[in-house]
C-alpha cells in the first residue's frame, strides 16, 4: 500500500510540474519528421556509414553561391514541439566533418526553435518566420541564444556552450523554459556536462493567445553566408551528421547516453 503510494506520487509529480511536450524520438533517419526543408545546393539524406549508435543518421550539406542572396537551410522538423510557458527538453547528437574548418568566426547553426507569427496580433511589426534560441558553430565553439519578449524589440543574449571537434560526435541536451517575460530559462549539458545554466531569461516571444506553436528543427543552416553576403575562408562545402534527436519532458527522455 504504502509503495504504491509513492510510486503513484512519483509517476504523477512530473506531469504537475512540465506542461504537455510531446515525446519524440528520432535515430537518424528521414521518417517521423514533419518535414524536410533544403534550399539552393544543400542537401538532407539519411546514410549508413556514419551513425551515432545506430547504424543511421542524417547527413547536411550545404554549398556556398557568390551569385546565390537566398538562406542556406539544410534542416528536418518537427512542428509544435513547444507554445509559451512550457518547459521541456530537448536532445541531439552532431558530428562535423573531420576537415571542417574552424579558423574563421562565421555561424553555422546546427539546432533552432522557430515560428510563423505573421497572424500573432503581439507581433505589429509583420515578420513571419522567426527564431527564438537557436544553437550554432562559430569557430570551434559551441553557442545558444536566448531571444524574444516584443518581436520588434527584442531582446538577444548569447552564450557560449563549450569546444566542440570536428569529426568526432558530440551530445546536446537543452532544457528550457519558454517565457517571455524573464521567468524562462536554458539549461545544456554538452558531452554529458553540464555547460550552461541561465535563469531570469527571456526565452520566446510574447504570445498573449498562448496559440503559437514553435517547431524545432536540425541540421545545417548556414546563416552567416546569407546575412553576411560572403564566405569567409573557403571552406564553400559544409557537411555535417546529426542523429539521436529527442523531444521529451525529463533529461532521460532525450540524452542519447554514451555512443556504444
Ligand atoms: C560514406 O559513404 C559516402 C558515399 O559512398 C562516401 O562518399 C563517404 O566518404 C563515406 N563516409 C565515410 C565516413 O566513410
Amino acid at each position: 500500500m504504502y509503495f504504491s503510494k509513492i510510486t503513484a506520487l512519483t509517476l504523477l509529480a512530473p506531469s504537475a510540474l512540465v506542461s504537455a511536450t510531446p515525446v519524440f524520438k528520432n535515430h537518424g533517419t528521414l521518417a517521423g519528421w514533419d518535414g524536410v526543408n533544403h534550399e539552393h545546393k544543400g542537401t538532407v539524406t539519411q546514410v549508413d556509414n556514419v551513425s551515432y549508435n545506430s547504424g543511421t543518421s542524417i547527413k547536411v550539406v550545404q554549398t556556398y553561391d557568390p551569385s546565390y542572396s537566398g538562406r542556406y537551410h539544410s534542416e528536418v522538423y518537427k512542428k509544435d514541439v513547444y507554445k509559451v510557458g512550457d518547459e521541456g527538453f530537448y536532445g541531439f547528437t552532431f558530428r562535423l566533418h573531420s576537415t571542417w574548418d574552424t579558423s574563421g568566426k562565421q555561424s553555422y547553426n546546427i539546432a533552432q526553435f522557430i515560428s510563423n507569427l505573421a497572424d500573432n496580433p503581439d507581433n505589429t511589426c509583420g515578420d513571419d518566420w522567426i527564431p527564438s534560441t537557436m544553437i550554432w558553430v562559430e569557430g570551434n565553439e559551441l553557442a545558444i541564444r536566448s531571444k524574444g519578449g516584443n518581436m520588434c524589440d527584442s531582446v538577444l543574449k548569447k552564450f557560449t556552450i563549450g569546444t566542440i571537434k570536428p569529426g568526432t560526435w558530440h551530445r546536446v541536451v537543452l532544457q528550457a523554459k519558454w517565457a517571455s517575460d524573464n521567468s524562462g530559462y536554458l539549461k545544456v549539458w554538452l558531452d554529458g556536462k553540464q555547460a550552461l545554466d541561465k535563469s531570469g531569461l527571456i526565452t520566446t516571444y510574447r504570445d498573449t493567445q498562448k496559440k503559437y506553436g514553435f517547431q524545432f528543427r536540425t541540421g545545417l543552416y548556414a546563416n552567416s553566408w546569407h546575412d553576411q553576403h560572403r564566405l569567409d575562408g573557403n571552406q564553400g562545402t559544409r557537411q555535417l551528421w546529426i542523429d539521436e534527436v529527442a523531444i521529451g519532458s525529463k533529461f532521460e527522455d532525450v540524452d542519447p547516453g554514451m555512443q556504444q
